[in-house]
């Protein structure tokens, strides 16, 4: 076995996976109400943007080649039913419309689409008054807030609150109201993991009373649930679908790619990005090569599509090395 891997020519003429900068979704973070790029202490390297600074970073971003970002916002003010998810001046249908001016069709704009960020009790959909999640009333919400996505210039519309039947009711809103030309990339199996700390620094999100979203994420015991997920996605009109995170779920992406012809995502959550990053810092571990490798792994488990907070740096050099 060792004759193919002797020489560096050799190992790149058999190698199996190959990264490319064109499989990468850089997940991007705005906020309202601030006049300068706040640092989130938790993922070092990323920040909450202003409209601004985060026109400049994609404009960089399209520059260094990566073919799209994933917009999440943060607003100043968040209510019971998370209206500025669709409100049309909200945070994020602002940055869609200056970066859709900015970028043109030589970038895919995609925005993630969910409630936690806008609800002031952070939980991903409205609460009946038990206290659980509201599961039709939160579509209903889902579906326009994906009209106002489609309509402030989304691409792409992503919805990741795991409500079952949302990608049917996104679907029909879009279509009912000539967004037919818009993407449903559905965050179909989806986690509910330890790993999205750091992501909720960064979108200011607490869950009111220490709950979880173990009532509408999947159980992390379970593989073959996540194909009825997808299945389900697929069959309601969803172009894409994603597995959510994704290294400790690379048998999950690898079952679902061999089950579905769609492209098929994955993303590399913040807890696995501030892993690295953390180790790195105290010099534990080679910081860029453990994210070549770990992004190329994901790659080779059958992703399509990376949403990963490396995308700049992958873009940026680490890919050449
Ligand atoms: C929900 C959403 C979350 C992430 C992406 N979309 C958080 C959650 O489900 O609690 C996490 C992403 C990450 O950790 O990088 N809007």
């Amino acid at each position: 076995m060792r004759r193919l891997r002797r020489t560096p020519a050799f190992r790149r003429l058999v190698a199996e996976a190959r990264l490319s900068v064109d499989d990468l979704v850089a997940p991007l973070f705005v906020r309202e109400g601030i006049t300068e790029a706040q640092p989130i202490s938790s993922l070092p390297g990323v920040v909450q943007h202003t409209r601004e600074s985060l026109r400049k970073e994609v404009a960089h971003l399209a520059g260094v080649g990566v073919p799209a970002v994933i917009l999440f916002g943060v607003p100043a003010t968040k209510d019971a039913e998370g209206s500025q998810a669709w409100a049309p001046d909200g945070i994020v249908q602002l940055a869609l419309g200056d970066l859709r001016g900015e970028v043109g069709d030589s970038m895919v704009l995609m925005a993630d689409l969910c409630l936690d960020e806008y609800t002031d009790h952070g939980h991903c959909g409205v609460l009946r008054p038990d206290g659980d999640v509201d599961n039709d009333a939160t579509i209903a919400l889902y579906a326009r807030a994906a009209l106002a996505q489609a309509a402030a210039g989304a691409d792409v519309v992503a919805p990741s609150g795991m409500m079952d039947g949302q990608v049917a009711a996104i679907r029909a809103a879009l279509d009912g109201h000539g967004f037919d030309d818009t993407v449903i990339l559905a965050y179909a199996a989806k986690y509910a993991s330890a790993l999205y700390g750091p992501f909720r620094d960064a979108v200011d999100v607490t869950i009111a009373g220490g709950g979880d979203r173990k009532g509408y994420q999947q159980d992390w015991h379970n593989r073959r649930e996540a194909l009825a997920e997808v299945a389900l996605d697929v069959a309601e009109g969803a172009d894409m679908v994603m597995v959510k995170p994704a290294l400790a779920y690379l048998d999950v992406i690898a079952d679902v790619r061999a089950a579905v012809d769609v492209p098929v995502a994955a993303y590399h959550v913040s807890g696995e990005y501030a892993m690295v990053k953390a180790a790195a810092e105290r010099g534990w571990i080679d910081g860029p090569a453990v994210a070549v490798e770990h992004v190329t792994a994901i790659k080779r488990a059958g992703a399509d599509v990376i949403l990963t907070y490396f995308a700049r740096e992958l873009a940026e050099g680490l890919l050449g090395g």
